[in-house]
Order: structure tokens, then sequence, then C-alpha cells
């Protein structure tokens, strides 16, 4: 036995063995914690958008949300330019509610409030 050439095979197999277990006990114990700081996450991503519908401001969220597509000032991108649109404010606010074609539904998103003060934000865009 002590000649043996796969006794220090069989030492680093159970030592991995051991790691494992000792790191799934170890998430285990954090497991509560990872919950706990995601709930915290949760509560405080809630409490900025409040502060967010409060003060809307249409221009920073179109930076934000629309210049990915439609160019960063808005005119133009992968998305056609928002600079001087010929349709009405409904149908832009329809638009940016229920999406159409390659344009994501921003309805979910935010109120028809601030979809109203982001549709008059496009139209003042000459
Ligand atoms: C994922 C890419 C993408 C994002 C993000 C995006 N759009 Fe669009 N948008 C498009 C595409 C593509 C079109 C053209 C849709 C079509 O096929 O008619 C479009 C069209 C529009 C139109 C209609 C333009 C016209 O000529 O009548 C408006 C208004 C508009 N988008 C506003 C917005 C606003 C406001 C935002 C941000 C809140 C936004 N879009 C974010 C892709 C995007």
């Amino acid at each position: 036995m002590k000649n043996n050439p796969v006794v220090p095979y069989i030492l680093i197999f159970a030592l991995g063995l051991g790691l494992i277990f000792f790191m799934s006990l170890y998430g285990i114990e954090q497991k509560d914690e990872i919950a706990a700081s995601n709930e915290e996450g949760k509560t405080e991503e809630k409490t900025d958008d409040a502060a967010a519908s409060e003060d809307f401001d249409p221009e920073t969220f179109a930076q934000g949300q629309c210049v990915s597509c439609h160019g960063g000032d808005l005119s133009g991108g992968f998305a056609p330019s928002l600079h001087g649109l010929s349709a009405s404010k409904d149908e832009i606010h329809d638009i940016i509610k229920n999406g159409q074609g390659a344009m994501p539904a921003f309805g979910d998103k935010i109120s028809d409030e601030q979809i109203d003060q982001l549709s008059d934000y496009i139209l003042s865009l000459k």
C-alpha cells in the first residue's frame, strides 16, 4: 500500500470532494443573506422608481431609453429620427405605449402621464 502510485490521486480526490461539500454548506449559510440583500435591492429600486415618477424628465428618460436605437440626439440610428415627426401626439403616444414593429412598448415601464410628457418632448424636437 505504501508504494501504491494511486494513493496521491485518491487523496486529491478526497480533498476535492471535501472542498465541494464545504463550499455547498457555506453557500447554504449565505443563501438567507443573499435573499435578504436582494430584498433590500428591490425596495431600493422601488423608491428610485417612485422618485423618478415624481419628477420625470422626458429628456433624461429619452437619453437613457431611446438613444440606443434612435441615435445620440434622437436624430436617427438603427431606428428612424424622432426630429420633425409629422405624426400627431396621439399617434406618438400610442407608439411609445404599445410599440410598433421593432420599436419596444414602454407602456409597462412608464405611466400614461409620463408618456404624454415624453410625446410633448419628442414633438418639440425640430
Ligand atoms: C430597440 C430599439 C428602440 C428603442 C429602445 C426605441 N425605439 Fe422607437 N422605434 C424603433 C424602431 C425600429 C422604430 C420604427 C418602427 C416601425 O417599424 O414603424 C421606432 C419608431 C418610433 C417612433 C415612430 C416614429 C415615426 O416615424 O412615426 C417613435 C415616436 C418612437 N420610436 C419613439 C421612441 C421613444 C420615445 C423611445 C424611448 C422611450 C424609443 N422610441 C425607443 C426602435 C426603438
